[in-house]
């Protein structure tokens, strides 16, 4: 990651760190032969490549292309257009900004904030603030984790649920709480959170 970018970085809100998958020079971005499904994707192989429409990068990339330490705002933008940042749109835009495709990937996958995979059909979100976490809020995570098969910022592969791990939702009366869809669902404790969503699952199925 060059400087200026690092710089642009620690400058932006919301910008919350979280684990590098892919670092410059890494070869996570090289040829794939198909067989690990994005929503699975731990940064240890390559990403899919996929089939996205380039056309609607064309603006914002050429608002920002040419202004130096643009990157953070440009994944930015293309995330509010795209719902994530699919990898062909990474290759796309390190193609117009004159960079490697892993330095690209190490700054989506740097912050929190960028999402490379779809959005699943259900957002489930567990709060881990201080509230939730003095009720066993790392019980219900570990459990609803496991149920799932994912961590949290990654989506099941089916791409029924979206998993993610919060500071805070705003209802700390109710802790522990997670939320799905919008709903709080408060005082809980694993299996309760599970149930819940072997709900929906189930209304899904029956569907
Ligand atoms: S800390 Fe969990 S809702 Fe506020």
């Amino acid at each position: 990651m060059r400087d200026n970018d690092r710089t642009e970085a620690k400058q932006t809100a919301n910008a919350e760190p979280k684990a590098l998958v892919a670092q410059e020079g890494s070869t996570a971005l090289a040829a794939h032969d198909g067989s690990t499904p994005l929503a699975a994707h731990d940064g240890s192989t390559p990403l899919v490549v996929q089939g996205s429409d380039l056309s609607l990068a064309a603006p914002i990339l050429d608002r920002y292309a040419s202004t130096p330490g643009s990157l953070i705002t440009i994944l930015q933008e293309l995330q509010d257009v795209y719902g994530y940042l699919p990898e062909d749109v990474l290759y796309h835009v390190a193609d117009r900004l004159g960079i490697s495709p892993a330095h690209v990937l190490g700054v989506a996958t740097f912050y929190a904030q960028f999402r490379l995979t779809p959005m699943g059909r259900h957002l489930v979100m567990v709060c881990k603030g201080t509230a939730c976490h003095v009720n066993g809020s790392d019980r219900i995570s570990a459990t609803v984790e496991e149920y799932l098969g994912i961590s949290g910022g990654q989506t099941t592969a089916d791409g029924m649920f979206t998993l993610e791990n919060v500071s805070c939702l705003g209802c700390c009366s109710l802790a522990p709480v997670m939320m799905v869809d919008g709903e709080a669902h408060g005082r809980l404790d694993g299996r309760a959170a599970v149930r819940v969503l072997e709900e929906i699952r189930a209304a899904e199925e029956d569907a």
